[in-house]
């Protein structure tokens, strides 16, 4: 089998995946001029690369998120499209959460406005228990971060377009299960995969939604906020008086690198991340790609994505 493989880190996908599939060849992908292959392991490829490749079998998207794939042009959408499921990634946003969990649950935001001026004074703790949180998205990331959360000991409201049941979650669905979360939760945290669906879903309605105070964590993917309605809702944020919306944790934006000019980099409630809550363990997900490789290849039963629901 020919493999194409497109990714900023080429040549070590290569070695990985080598190791696994020793039958297979692999070709490093340029934008322009590859050999014609089989199969294509890629992370964001230009609409050049589908346009020169006419014998395609299938895809592995080297990400969760299948936006970038399904926003190409050329993408080939009836051939089958595998991406990363849960590699660690789950575990690695479940950690970054947490922290977002906590800066705001434990009052890191108010310490560090109070260090400013250096005022020593301490905020009574709010149970864990009474810290609602609520994730929207429950595929495979979202769930492994829900679970994370209810073993901390927080109450987790989960919400998902279809139903579902969590063992240890509050599991909502629809628009009338999303009213119900929001009234209920202190932290918002957005798994949702971009999609016409889920787009500017955060937006003024919604947070208005949340209870006074509430704060908002996204590792996800940046198109679901509307930052205008994100920035009304925090207010200027340059004294100790909160808005509605105490704070947020940012680390997916719809331009990345966020743009120098963008508010958020200049909002005193807002903390930005550069995409880094859920960075790819090259090996577990190497073993996904082989096993979807292996599995193609041999006309075998495997997990596709939905190039219309855009998951
Ligand atoms: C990263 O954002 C991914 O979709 O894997």
């Amino acid at each position: 089998m020919q493999v194409l493989i497109y990714h900023q880190d080429a040549a070590q996908w290569r070695d990985v995946l080598a190791k696994r599939l020793p039958e297979a060849q692999f070709h490093l992908g340029a934008d322009h001029g590859n050999p014609q292959v089989d199969y294509l392991v890629a992370w964001k490829p230009p609409a050049s690369l589908f346009e020169e490749q006419r014998g395609l079998r299938g895809i592995v998207n080297l990400g969760a998120g299948v936006d970038a794939m399904l926003n190409n042009p050329a993408l080939p959408r009836e051939i089958p499209i595998v991406k990363l499921r849960d590699a660690g990634m789950g575990e690695l946003i479940g950690d970054y959460v947490r922290y977002g969990v906590l800066h705001f649950q434990r009052d890191f935001d108010r310490y560090q406005r109070q260090q400013r001026t250096q005022s020593w004074r301490e905020v009574p703790v709010v149970d864990k228990a009474a810290w609602g949180i609520g994730v929207l998205g429950l595929g495979a990331i979202g769930n492994r971060v829900a679970q994370m959360l209810a073993a901390d000991g927080y109450p987790v409201h989960g919400w998902s377009r279809s139903p579902k049941q969590l063992e240890g979650i509050t599991c909502h669905h629809g628009d009338a299960g999303l009213d119900a979360l929001l009234g209920q939760v202190m932290t918002l945290v957005t798994l949702l995969p971009d999609t016409p669906a889920t787009r500017h879903l955060i937006d003024r309605a919604t947070l208005a939604k949340l209870p006074a105070g509430a704060s908002l964590i996204n590792p996800g993917r940046g198109t679901l906020i509307d930052e205008a309605a994100l920035l009304d809702a925090l207010g200027s944020g340059e004294t100790d008086d909160e808005a509605h919306l105490r704070g947020a944790l940012l680390d997916a934006f719809p331009q990345e690198p966020l743009p120098a000019e963008s508010p958020l980099w200049r909002h005193p409630r807002i903390l930005i991340t550069p995409h880094m809550a859920g960075p790819t363990p090259i090996g577990a997900a190497a073993d996904q790609v082989a096993e979807a490789l292996g599995r193609l290849s041999r006309g075998e039963a495997v997990e596709t994505i939905d190039p219309d629901a855009g998951y």
